[in-house]
């Protein structure tokens, strides 16, 4: 098997080639993905929100995500994994970050981290790149920053925070990122941003002229009932599906009708 590299997805972005991005939390999906000929599984902090049920992915703790990492590695042959460092493991200050990220990549065995944030990460990004470690960028929505935005909607509508955005892009490109998440921004942007850089970007929510984009994998298969964005594409209807399973089951052993003769010793 060719694994993908941070340096296959700088090869497909010079050749117009599109990045296909998931998350997965545990061992079983991200066999899965592997096998399906996914290019890139991030362990997203959303396990704050799809594994655990929080409302925010501000509680998730550095432990846990290092456990969703190991879990996920464990089922990766030929993916490229990235593990989103948690809030409060980077925010601090550089030392803390660059402390965070060296303790993911020792005990989960992932390959590369995600950051939130563009100037104010800036220093961090750097001295975790310097130390050998591949660092993603995630710019527009950033969810561990939801109680200074205070709603989930689109970002960078106005001019002065789109300018921030396409500067900010441009630190972390020159900071050492090989990637950066774009997720919910108007299309027109990540387009200027995406052809201003020569790392690529992955789109969450940023339209269609991203080099890559990225779903929640619950979202995507159509795990969660409930949540229906614009952006979002369901693939599967996997929560009907999994309640008419269940509860067939369940009227088969109230009617003695599951295990039958063939399915006993
Ligand atoms: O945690 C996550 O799932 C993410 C993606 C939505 C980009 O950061
Ligand atoms: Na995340």
């Amino acid at each position: 098997v060719r694994k993908v590299t941070t340096n296959t997805l700088l090869k497909m972005k010079a050749a117009g080639e599109k990045i296909s991005m998931l998350t997965a939390y545990d061992y079983s999906f991200a066999r899965i993905f592997d096998s399906a000929g996914l290019d890139v599984i991030l362990v997203g902090d959303s396990a704050s929100n799809v594994m655990a049920g929080h409302e925010t992915t501000v509680p998730i703790t550095l432990e846990q995500m290092i456990y969703h990492a190991q879990c996920v590695v464990r089922g990766i042959d030929r993916c490229l994994v990235v593990v989103d460092l948690p809030f409060g493991s980077y925010q601090s200050n550089s030392d803390v970050a660059l402390a965070s990220a060296i303790r993911i990549m020792k005990e989960s065995g992932a390959h590369s981290l995600k950051l939130e944030g563009g100037e104010e990460i800036a220093e961090s990004v750097r001295r975790i790149v310097n130390a050998g470690i591949p660092v993603m960028g995630h710019l527009g929505l950033t969810p561990q920053s939801i109680y200074k935005f205070g709603t989930y909607t689109v970002r960078a509508r106005e001019d002065a925070e789109a300018e921030k955005l396409k500067k900010d892009a441009l630190l972390l490109q020159d900071a050492g990122c090989f990637a950066i998440v774009l997720e919910k921004i108007p299309a027109q942007l990540a387009k200027e941003v995406s052809e201003s850089l020569h790392i690529p970007t992955i789109g969450i929510g940023a339209g269609k002229h991203c080099d890559g984009q990225v779903l929640v994998m619950h979202d995507m298969l159509g795990i969660n009932n409930d949540f229906n964005p614009r952006f979002l594409r369901k693939y599967l209807n996997l929560h009907d599906q999994i309640v008419e399973a269940v509860g067939k089951y369940v009227n088969d052993v109230r009617a003695s009708d599951f295990p039958n003769e063939q399915e006993q010793y």
